[in-house]
């Protein structure tokens, strides 16, 4: 992860509150809500502040949350000690990160493997297949390139210019590494059981000015 991202991070990791709000997509908590998961094994990768770790948590989830932005790992700890949750936070650069065999029943990376460079990625991708028990459950949402960062991406590389793309933008968006085309996060997790498959367009008005996203989110399970 490179240095100007983890310090863009760990400012708005700063912050009082949580920046990115404690709100979780809804096809997470439909899908989790009403079961029963105590004493599963859950990984968050990238978990910035927590907020879906801490919500496995309160659901009785033994948590394992990794992330490279120091200050969003010092507030899941305080806030999970605060509630007696059990989680295991750590500052880890998920590049760093080994992936233990068959260890987790459920593993998270929401927006995340979008933050990753291509052989990382790769290598992500992988470890999070090989980690996830069979049976097991994978929750992962991504940027694709409906996104209005991406087409500010193009403006910025010299092809496509749009006048005034960056109006509709996060301010986080300098820290993506890549967006995801139609179908591909899918097509990443052929073998699994589609649970849930969405790619849309959609307001976020948590954090910074309002803006869009382009959204591919799956809910997957190991065979
Ligand atoms: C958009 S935030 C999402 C945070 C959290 N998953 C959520 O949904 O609230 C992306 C997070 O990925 C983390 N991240 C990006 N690259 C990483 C890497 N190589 N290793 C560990 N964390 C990374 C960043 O520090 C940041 O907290």
């Amino acid at each position: 992860m490179k240095e100007s991202h983890i310090q863009k991070f760990n400012t708005v990791y700063q912050s009082s509150g949580c920046y990115y709000g404690q709100e979780l997509r809804p096809e997470f908590t439909a899908h989790f809500g009403n079961q029963d998961i105590q004493g599963l094994q859950a990984l968050d990768l990238g978990c910035g502040e927590g907020r879906y770790a801490l919500y496995l948590a309160r659901k009785g989830c033994e948590v394992t949350a990794i992330d490279r932005t120091p200050a969003g790992i010092q507030k899941l700890r305080a806030l999970a000690q605060n509630h007696y949750l059990h989680v295991i936070a750590s500052v880890v650069d998920i590049a760093d990160f080994i992936f233990p065999e068959n260890r987790f029943d459920i593993i998270v990376a929401a927006t995340v493997l979008d933050h990753l460079g291509e052989d990382l990625r790769r290598r992500t991708i992988a470890g999070m297949r090989s980690a996830l028990k069979p049976g097991g459950i994978l929750y992962v949402n991504v940027f694709t390139v409906d996104d209005p960062g991406y087409l500010l991406k193009q403006t910025a590389a010299g092809e496509n210019p749009l006048p005034g793309a960056d109006s509709d933008v996060s301010d986080t968006a300098f820290c993506m590494e890549y967006y995801f085309t139609p179908n591909e996060l899918r097509s990443c997790f052929n073998g699994y059981t589609l649970l849930y498959y969405y790619e849309g367009v959609e307001p976020d008005l948590s954090h910074g000015r309002p803006h869009h996203h382009g959204w591919a989110c799956l809910l997957a399970q190991k065979p």
